[in-house]
Parts: C-alpha cells; sequence; structure tokens
C-alpha cells in the first residue's frame, strides 16, 4: 500500500513515538544515562589516574550504562582552585583532590595528614583513613554540601631542588612549591625554606623556569609530570603522605536514584580497594623508573639523616593544633599508637 505525503508523514511520526516508547520502555520512562564528570589534576598513568578508570568500567557495568563516567585527567578540565568550585556549582560532579587542598571547601582539619612523618608506613595511613579519623573527616565535609566518598593513596612525598637535600640546613632560603596546605606551608618554613602555592599544572615550568628551587612529590606523580627531568636532585626523605579524598556534591548525590546510587558506591568501594592496593607498587616502579633515567640524582636518608628532619619538622605538630584543632591531631596520634 503507497501512503500519501501526508500519511506517511503521520505514520513515521507514530512509529517513532512507538519506538521510543518501546526504547525507553514504560513503566519506567527511561532517561538518558546520567553523566559524572570526574575531573582531576595527574596523569592517567597514576595510581588516581589508573582508579579513575577502574571505577568508570565498574560504575558502567554495575549500572549496566545508566551511569556513565567521563574522566578528565591532567587538569585538561580545571586546574586545582577551579575544580572545586566547578563542583560547589555543579558544572562537574566528581573530584579527587589531594587533601592537602581542602581548606578553601572549609574542612582545613584534613590538613592534619600532611604532618610530618605522621603515618610510619602506608599500613598505617591505610588502618586511621578506614577507622576514625576517616570518618571524622568525612563528616566534616556534609555541612559544606559535599560529600566525601572514599580516601585514596599515593604514598609518601620525596622532596627535590638542583642541589642535594640532606641536612635540615640545606633547605634554608629555598623556594619551595606546595600545592594549598599550611600545614606544609609551615614545616618548610621551620626547616628555613620559602613555601610557594602553585597549582599542579605550574609546577613543571615554575621548576624549569627558576621560579621555585624546588617542591615535594610522590614518585608516581615526579616520572608522569617530569619534574625529575628538572630537577637535578631527589631526597627519597618519606616525611609526609599524599592521599585523595574523592568527593561529590551532596544533592547531585542524594538526587540519585538508588538504582544508580548503589551501584556508584558499590563501584567506588572496590576502585578504592584497586587503588590502594596499586599506590605502593606503582610509586616504587616509578621511583626506578627515575633512578635509570639519570635525570636525577637520588639521595636516601639514613637514620640519623631521617631523625635530624624529624627534629627540625616536629614543631608543626604543636603549630598545627591552631590550624586544625586538638581533637583531629588526637584521633590521628590514636590510631597510630594502637
Ligand atoms: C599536587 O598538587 O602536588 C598533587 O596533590 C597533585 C595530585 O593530585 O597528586
Amino acid at each position: 500500500m503507497m501512503l500519501s505525503r501526508r500519511e506517511f508523514g503521520t505514520a513515521a511520526a507514530a512509529a517513532s513515538a512507538a519506538a521510543l516508547a518501546t526504547a525507553y520502555g514504560r513503566p519506567g520512562w527511561a532517561q538518558a544515562p546520567v553523566v559524572i564528570k570526574y575531573s582531576h589534576v595527574v596523569a592517567n598513568d597514576t595510581p588516581k589516574g589508573k582508579g579513575s578508570f577502574k571505577f568508570k568500567e565498574l560504575a558502567e557495568k554495575y549500572t549496566g550504562g545508566k551511569a556513565k563516567i567521563e574522566v578528565y585527567p591532567n587538569s585538561s578540565l580545571y586546574k586545582d582552585k577551579e575544580e572545586i568550585e566547578a563542583l560547589q556549582l555543579g558544572a562537574v560532579q566528581m573530584l579527587g583532590p589531594s587533601t592537602a587542598k581542602f581548606a578553601p571547601l572549609g574542612a582545613k582539619e584534613f590538613e592534619a595528614m600532611d604532618l610530618p612523618f605522621a603515618f610510619a608506613d602506608d599500613a598505617a595511613y591505610l588502618k586511621a583513613v578506614k577507622g576514625e579519623l576517616g570518618k571524622f573527616l568525612m563528616a566534616k565535609l556534609e555541612p559544606k554540601g559535599i560529600k566525601g566518598l572514599a580516601f585514596w593513596d599515593n604514598g609518601f612525598h620525596m622532596v627535590s631542588a638542583n642541589k642535594p637535600i640532606i641536612k635540615p640546613a640545606d633547605f634554608q632560603g629555598l623556594k619551595i612549591r606546595i600545592s594549598g596546605s599550611k600545614v606544609a606551608d609551615q614545616y618548610f618554613r621551620k626547616l628555613g625554606s620559602i613555601p610557594q602555592i602553585l597549582a599542579f599544572s605550574e609546577v613543571y615550568q615554575a621548576l624549569q623556569t627558576g621560579v621555585v628551587d624546588g617542591c615535594e612529590n610522590t614518585a608516581s606523580n615526579y616520572l608522569t609530570q617530569k619534574f625529575h627531568e628538572v630537577q637535578k636532585h631527589i631526597t627519597v626523605s618519606y616525611h609526609a603522605h599524599l592521599q585523595y579524598a574523592v568527593i561529590v556534591n551532596s544533592k547531585f548525590w542524594a538526587g540519585l536514584p538508588a538504582d544508580i546510587r548503589d551501584p556508584l558506591e558499590k563501584a567506588m568501594n572496590e576502585a578504592t580497594e584497586y587503588t590502594d592496593s596499586i599506590a605502593q607498587q606503582e610509586n616504587n616502579d616509578a621511583l626506578d623508573a627515575i633512578k635509570k633515567s639519570g635525570r636525577s640524582e637520588l639521595h636516601m636518608l639514613t637514620p640519623e639523616q631521617k631523625k635530624a628532619w624529624q627534629v627540625a619538622m616536629q614543631p608543626t605538630w604543636q603549630w598545627a593544633e591552631g590550624r586544625v584543632g586538638k581533637e583531629v591531631i588526637a584521633i590521628m596520634q590514636k590510631a597510630a599508637s594502637s
């Protein structure tokens, strides 16, 4: 049977409406997938980079495609400060900033985790964040409209410059880039250096051009950002720990239907276990690669040298009571001694 143009139009419209209804299936007029933009500032080939892709893979699988995760690594969407603002405005749905960057969110307590030599090793860090410390800190985000989903590990900081830094006096007068924490600012000041906050994406150039003399970071970040190519000496000091908190906008999260939010939480839990399980190895491998590159000389501290750093940085703990509060410090100390 031939249809007139008008009849064809009507039939086509009816057919496409029927197709839509079938595709989206009543009951449950279905929506396009929920898109979650996950912005972060490091390279893909790092614990956080890999963890983000693990979350994407699991989240899309467990929601059966009802959620789509778009990962934007390497400050490709936003730099440090902008991404926090973007989360608050709802322009991005998920971030994994280092906890050193949480003061602008109104949660200075997170900076307690930057205290020098706070965690004896990675196991001590994991125990603390999975226990009372983790709960205490995440609760601080709630009144700010932010929900903390997980802590992600990235190991311990090294420090570098174009001269060897072996004893505390070697820091004297060095301009050191820090990521934002006032606690880190303070421990570098106690060592006689001059800390300066810079966005992560600006560090390589600042080191290369001498805007700053040195920086601190984990091996995986040194390697993937090529900091080791513009720093002649790296001290494997492990003087502080670097970790992230994966955060979302509370309203956005609470507004998700349970059949999406629950599988996303499951995906986040598994991605967290995965990230924590690879962090140490990733950093060890990165350190090996830095060593092999021959671009930067690595210095290990003897126990006596490390002790001298600890003594010089120790006053930061007391100073920090006025910044982060005694409560969080007591929780950390309890975790460390139990
Ligand atoms: C930094 O800014 O130094 C780091 O915290 C970046 C990161 O996310 O590891």
